[in-house]
């Protein structure tokens, strides 16, 4: 069992950056940005000397946080508000289930990962919830995304928590438990699903969030096999609960700091942490913190496209928005590779721009075509791929997760 610890931490809502809090801490445990004012949990001893003289009582704030992992100086300087505490008695940021290593570790196990998030990614929490001890949620929503003739069926599962606290962040994933047992009478093993909303709900504010599942027909050769889990998942009915693990996720976090860019490139499912990333940023658009969002979508036809209508609504100055179809009768087929190409000058721009963050995510097929497309955009721009993704990847602005 994690050991939990209590940590100090200062309310940036409510902050008005008078500096009492750093004056008074006789110890340096507190210290600013231009942002944010922030404790060192290393540092702070508890002396309680600063918590009178503040004005607004933002600096009376704390969370229960595993010991080894609290949250950073680097993560506190990036909030808008609090993190939200988690229930109590939850089980909270243990050892990650081994089933979860082995399919994460297949995600990420191409040229992309595992790496470090961007320095400015939000705390994520990961195993609140484990296969021994799921949250239930209930199933608020399941909504057909692509066209009635198309063969795939892509779903937009909304799942909600009622009154238990299961935080996540876009680029997370979750598990979900089918029902039922194997031939030996064992659990049946979970199934991870990326989050396709952002933080705050799939509707503002409510304990929600969405996945986009596609229905397993047949295996990756093309034959015919039913997959257990999504097809569970994609018959699942309003008001059905559904036993949930997680979250799970540290690294395919998106950037949070003003200017930040977003280059994503995805097949399919691989939409989901894209949505979730695009509608945080058209949530936060009012704000005008600059930066821009560029996406390369790949899919047999527009009908197989999830999200293809919300997508072409949304507003050019938020977001560039590539198509790929491949399965179009009478056009060539289109790979996201090839739209890559035809953009490179956008995409080298983003490339070399410090600034910017690449997300690749879905088949895993495509992830070695689109690196090709790199190093070819790259060698006719006067630049290296092979010496760049190292840096890419120092820098945290390389996250690739396929399946
Ligand atoms: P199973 O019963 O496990 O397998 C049936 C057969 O289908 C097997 O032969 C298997 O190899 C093959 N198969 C497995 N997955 C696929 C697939 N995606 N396409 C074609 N054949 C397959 N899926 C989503 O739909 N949406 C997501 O957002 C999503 N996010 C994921 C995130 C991560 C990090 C990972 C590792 C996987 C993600 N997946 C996602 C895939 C998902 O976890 C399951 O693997 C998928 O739903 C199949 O599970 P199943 O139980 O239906 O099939
Ligand atoms: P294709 O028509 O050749 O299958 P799916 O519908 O199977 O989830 O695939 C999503 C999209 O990804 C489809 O347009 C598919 O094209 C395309 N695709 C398949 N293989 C690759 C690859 N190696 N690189 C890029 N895109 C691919």
């Amino acid at each position: 069992m994690t050991e939990l610890v209590r940590q100090h931490l200062i309310d940036p809502e409510i902050c008005i950056r008078c500096n009492t809090c750093e004056e008074t801490c006789p110890i340096d445990a507190i210290s600013h940005d231009t942002r944010n004012y922030v404790v060192d949990f290393e540092i702070c001893n508890w002396c309680n000397d600063c918590i009178s003289p503040c004005p607004t009582g933002a600096i009376d704030n704390y969370r229960n946080v595993a010991k080894s992992s609290p949250y950073s100086l680097a993560a506190q300087l990036t909030w808008d508000d609090l993190p939200r505490e988690v229930e109590a008695g939850a089980p909270s940021e243990g050892e990650l289930p081994e089933e979860v290593e082995r399919l994460t570790a297949i995600a990420q196990s191409g040229q992309g990962g595992p790496t470090t998030p961007p320095w400015s990614a939000a705390h994520p929490y990961v195993n609140l919830f484990t296969p021994a001890r799921p949250v239930t949620a209930t199933v608020m929503g399941n909504h057909r995304l692509t066209a009635d003739g198309a063969s795939a069926d892509i779903r937009h599962i909304v799942l909600d928590f009622g009154a238990v606290a299961f935080p996540v962040l876009e680029g997370q994933s979750i598990g979900i438990i089918p029902p039922g047992t194997d031939a030996a009478g064992r659990a049946l093993g979970m199934r991870l699903y990326s989050v396709a909303s952002p933080r705050n709900g799939e509707r503002p504010d409510y304990n929600n969030l969405a996945l986009t599942v596609k229905r397993v027909l047949e295996d990756h050769e093309g034959k015919p096999q039913k997959g257990l889990c999504s097809n569970y998942v994609c018959d699942l009915a309003k008001g059905d609960k559904v036993q949930v693990c997680g979250p799970y996720g540290t690294t395919f976090l998106m950037p949070n700091h003003p200017g930040s860019s977003i280059l994503m490139i995805c097949t399919g499912t691989g939409s989901a942490p894209m949505r979730a990333m695009t509608e945080r940023r058209r949530r936060r658009m009012a704000l005008e913190e600059g930066g821009e969002l560029m996406l390369f979508f790949g899919a047999r036809s527009a009908d197989e496209l999830p999200y293809f209508g919300p997508l072409t609504k949304l507003p050019k100055q938020l977001i560039d928005v590539n198509f790929a179809f491949s399965r179009v009768p009478g056009q060539p087929k289109r790979y996201v590779q090839q739209l890559l190409r035809q953009r490179h000058e956008d995409v080298m721009r983003l490339l070399a721009d410090d600034n910017c963050y690449i997300y690749i995510c879905g088949l895993k097929g495509m992830e070695a075509g689109v690196e090709e497309a790199l190093r070819d955009i790259c060698r006719d721009h006067g630049a290296d791929w092979q010496e760049m993704l190292p840096r890419l990847r120092a820098q945290s602005r390389y996250h690739v997760e396929t399946y």
